[in-house]
């Protein structure tokens, strides 16, 4: 490999930044799935009393900002992401008052938050589509939803052959008021996920209402989920064998970019900095950046980064291509190795083919978890170190692995229901978080508890409570303490500038700033660290100056290589 200087990805430190404002950039952002992170009245599900009770926790980890998961009022046959009430909080979670409460108290740890607003579908039971329901075929009801007649005379051929992200067609028919079978409604998730019609002014102002709601409220962001679904091709066509730029007729459409700006000036209204965050996946990276131009969203979820397989090629073409891709629109990229719908990466790289996708998750295939959870330390190390936002998901810091082997009864995830089986699903990483304890429910409930966890939790978990990890300085937790330190206090984090350093070819190694060096060694052998540099954090430990393989290091470099030929590079391997 050659050595490479990358453009400036973030602009320089600032007032503005030094202030806070710009806070986003560089941002720590903790995702709590709100069900499973702790439970504070004892029935089994967690709950805004028990966020509360562990926000402590949370600023000693060191993070900027909590990412809650929907926490609205939802039969949560999607997990809460069909939202039945945009302005209520679950009653299984807590109150309004106990949400304001719970930002408050955040915000004086120097915590923000950010909540999830579900733009493209609402639930089934929301009233907007109960009444759609209630209402004629062509009423005003109707028209907020995407309501369609049969195809053939009796109308039981389905409008077209859209399929559902969780498998099976993407159309249900309704019933009529006479119990015979009526329209058709469009849903590109579950059966109980509607989606919206987004050329209809109401929905626009209705969204951007919700917006101020919790902008009043002080949330700091939200996180925009299914931000490129949206908008439709309004006749509905087939999906072309190869669709090209902006022609998938429900994806990634040109109208998207107009909401956006609008949200933005919703956004801009407020004096203190408040931020978009879009979950895009998009294979098309040019595509997915123009969401972030400056008028539009402030961050996106950068997955091409989580899906590739533990491959030093790849991992730096992804870098260097979100970099690149970022730099133009002077967007920071975040850096994300997991959330509630992948599988964990202690499983994941534990796998031969690490690559990922999402709905493509298949039980038995062979897993070394060892060998996944020193992947997923060196790989945190790895995401830490690169300029813009991080992403932890609630027990990626205690390095949770993939529950497997979940009671069947117990699975809620349609995408293991709709695909009858053939996925298991993404229960299987949102077991509730080990607290303390030797067995479950692990301190997720309070003492006393009658009911059990929700989702049933592994009994060798046990090492993994929090309370285990704190007391090993070789744990996960640990590794993340230490790490969110450094991160925040490293004088060479300040610019956005990355340098690829001359390094074998399953050897990623790159300088920031003046001195910092971050080598990850994807090699079968340990690999020699240099002299002149000091180890400032590995993932596993060097024996006699050497890194072992599957590891991470932070090294501090005694001479600057802020120039063109760096004065360092690693010995070992074909360079
Ligand atoms: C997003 C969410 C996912 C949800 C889907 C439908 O991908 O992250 O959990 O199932 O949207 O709302
Ligand atoms: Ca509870």
């Amino acid at each position: 490999m050659t050595d490479a200087v990358l453009a400036d990805t973030a602009s320089p430190v600032t007032i503005a930044d030094l202030r806070g404002d710009q806070w986003w950039r560089r941002a720590v952002i903790y995702q709590v799935y709100v069900r499973s992170f702790a439970d504070g009245n004892g029935d089994g599900i967690g709950d805004l009393a028990g966020v509360r009770a562990r926000l402590p926790y949370l600023a000693e980890l060191g993070v900027d900002a909590i990412w809650f998961t929907p926490w609205y009022e939802s039969p949560l046959a999607d997990g809460g992401y069909d939202v039945a009430d945009y302005r209520a909080i679950d009653p299984a979670f807590g109150t309004l008052a106990e949400a304001e409460r719970l930002i408050s108290e955040a915000r004086n740890l120097g915590i923000r938050t950010i909540v999830d607003v579900v733009p493209n579908h609402v639930s089934d039971q929301h009233p907007w589509f109960q009444a759609a329901l209630a209402s004629a075929p062509g009423s005003p009801e109707r028209a907020r939803f995407w309501f369609r007649p049969g195809k053939g005379p009796n109308g039981d051929g389905i409008p077209n052959g859209w399929v559902s992200n969780f498998s099976g067609p993407a159309w249900t028919r309704t019933q009529n008021p006479d119990g015979t079978p009526g329209e058709w409604y469009l849903h590109l998730f579950s059966a109980q996920q509607p989606d919206l019609n987004w050329s209809h002014p109401e929905v626009r102002a209705e969204h951007e209402a919700v917006l101020r709601f919790w902008f009043d409220r002080g949330v700091a962001g939200v996180r925009i989920d299914s931000a490129a679904l949206l908008v439709k091709d309004p006749a509905l066509p087939e999906v072309p064998a190869e669709p090209g730029p902006g022609e998938h007729p429900n994806t990634d459409r040109d109208e998207l970019h107009d909401i956006y700006r609008s949200w933005r000036a919703v956004a801009d209204s407020y004096p203190d900095s408040r931020i978009l965050v879009g979950e895009i996946w998009l294979p098309d990276i040019e595509r997915f950046a123009k969401y972030l131009r400056p008028d539009e969203l402030h961050t996106a979820f950068n997955f091409d980064f989580l899906v590739q397989p533990w491959d030093a090629a790849s991992l730096r073409g992804s870098i260097d291509t979100t970099l690149a891709a970022h730099a133009p629109v002077n967007a920071p990229a975040t850096w994300v190795l997991s959330n509630h719908d992948v599988t964990r990466p202690v499983t994941r790289y534990g796998q031969e083919d690490s690559a990922f996708a999402f709905a493509t998750k298949r039980s038995g295939t062979p897993t070394d978890l060892d060998m996944g959870r020193r992947r997923a330390r060196a790989a945190a190390l790895l995401c830490a170190a690169l300029p813009g936002s991080l992403y932890i998901y609630q027990g990626e810091e205690l390095g949770l692995d993939e529950v497997q082997d979940l009671p069947a009864h117990q699975l809620q995830d349609p995408m293991y229901l709709r695909s009858g089986g053939a996925d298991p699903g993404r229960d299987g990483c949102r077991v509730p978080l080990p607290w303390a304890g030797t067995r479950p429910p692990f301190g997720f409930s309070p003492a006393g508890a009658t009911d059990e966890p929700w989702l049933r939790q592994p009994r060798r978990w046990a090492d993994l409570t929090v309370e285990a990890e704190e007391r090993d300085p070789h744990s996960m937790l640990s590794l993340y303490r230490t790490m969110l330190t450094i991160r925040r206090s490293e004088p060479d984090f300040r610019d956005g500038r990355v340098r690829w350093l001359p390094s074998a070819s399953d050897v990623l190694a790159f300088a920031r700033g003046e001195k910092f060096i971050c080598v990850t060694n994807l090699s079968g052998a340990p690999i020699e660290l240099p002299a002149e540099c000091s180890l400032l954090l590995a993932s596993a430990e060097p024996t006699a100056g050497f890194l072992p393989p599957d590891a991470t290091a932070w090294l501090r470099s005694e001479r600057s290589q802020a120039h063109d030929r760096p004065s360092w590079h690693l010995t070992e391997g074909g360079e």
